[in-house]
Parts: structure tokens; C-alpha cells; sequence
């Protein structure tokens, strides 16, 4: 039985932010890792895999997908499948429509609202709630579900510093400046 490892929580003062932390886990992601986005309507899970999509350095492309369930390809360094299971209402539509075959070893696989289907989902899989602070903040927790997703979680604590050192700001990148700080 895979262990869960969680990690204290980020907090993400605006939309740039959260989409910086989403750039850093898209740099350290390998294929077959697959993240388990979790959040109320507006939380920023959609703005997290905008960062993703581009630290995996993906033009963005749309896919024909069932028009009850959203589903993005993206041709980045890895290729990324992005669901969007909002519009699925039932266990027996999710099943109909192949969630569980998505999956793939070829692929970094990002689910929103992947607490309605869970059973559908690899067991080993990263989840990241993101939860409202204020209008324009935000919160999000790690929590890794296996080897594979806890692996994952040991390179994005690697990649941001302030994940790191808790109660210290992150240092800024060369680039660009990280802002977010650990709750
Ligand atoms: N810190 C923040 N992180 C992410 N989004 C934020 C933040 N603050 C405000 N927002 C706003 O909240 C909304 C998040 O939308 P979205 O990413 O589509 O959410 P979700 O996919 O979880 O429904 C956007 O309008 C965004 O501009
Ligand atoms: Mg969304």
C-alpha cells in the first residue's frame, strides 16, 4: 500500500504566481506522471496547468475531444494530456468515456476535478489542492500518492526553494521573480 506524503502548503498571492509554481513543476515533470488537480470553481487549477504547459515548453494546440469532457494535448519536451472532468456527472458516464484508459506511460497526465472520480485515476498520482484565501490569493498543498508522484514531489520541492526552507520567502530566479511563500 503506497504511503501518502503531503507537504505543507504554498501560499499564491496572484494569478502570475500561480502560474510561475505551475512553469516549475511543468520543468521537473517525466512522463507518466500524472497530477490530480483539486479546487473549487475559480481556485486557479486551469491558471496552474497554463504554468505547466509552459515549463514543458508547449506550444498549445487543441484536440477534438467528447464535447461532456474537455481534454487538451499538448506537444511540450514531454506531451501532456489536460482533462477537465467538471461537465462529467456521473461514475458510469466517466467510465463510458474511457477516463481510466487516458492514462498513459507516454504522457504527463493533469486532471481538474479529479476528487469527483477518483477511483478512475492511478493510485500513484500527485494531488495539488488549491484552495480561495482572498480575491486574489491562493492556497495549494501537495500531496503524493505513491513512488512515482512522491518522486515527482522530491523535484518540485528541489525546484522551489520555498518549499524548501519553510518560513523563508523563495529566492527570486534570474528571470523572474518567484513571490510565493509557505503558509
Ligand atoms: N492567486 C491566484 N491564482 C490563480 N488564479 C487567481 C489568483 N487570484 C485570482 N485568480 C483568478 O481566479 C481565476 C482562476 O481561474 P481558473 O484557473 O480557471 O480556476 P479553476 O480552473 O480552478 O476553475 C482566474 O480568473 C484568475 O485570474
Ligand atoms: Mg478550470
Amino acid at each position: 500500500m503506497a504511503r501518502a506524503v503531503s507537504s505543507r502548503g504554498l501560499v499564491l498571492n496572484s494569478r502570475r504566481e500561480t502560474e510561475l509554481i505551475g512553469k516549475s513543476i511543468g520543468r521537473v515533470l517525466r512522463e507518466g506522471d500524472v497530477i490530480a488537480l483539486i479546487g473549487d470553481l475559480g481556485a486557479g487549477k486551469t491558471a496552474l496547468v497554463h504554468g505547466i504547459v509552459s515549463g514543458l515548453d508547449a506550444p498549445p494546440s487543441v484536440v477534438t475531444s467528447p464535447t461532456f469532457m474537455l481534454m487538451h494535448r499538448y506537444h511540450g519536451r514531454v506531451p501532456l494530456i489536460h482533462m477537465d472532468l467538471y461537465r462529467l456527472s456521473s461514475l458510469e458516464e466517466a467510465e463510458a468515456v474511457g477516463l481510466a484508459e487516458v492514462f498513459t506511460d507516454d504522457a504527463v497526465t493533469a486532471v481538474e476535478w479529479a476528487d469527483r472520480f477518483p477511483t478512475l485515476l492511478p493510485s500513484d498520482r500527485l494531488e495539488l489542492r488549491l484552495s480561495h484565501r482572498t480575491f486574489t490569493s491562493r492556497s495549494i498543498q501537495f500531496m503524493a500518492q505513491g513512488t512515482r508522484s512522491r518522486s515527482l514531489l522530491a523535484r518540485i520541492r528541489k525546484a522551489l526553494p520555498s518549499m524548501q526552507k519553510q518560513g523563508q520567502p523563495p529566492r527570486p530566479g534570474p528571470s523572474e521573480k518567484r513571490k510565493a511563500s509557505i503558509r
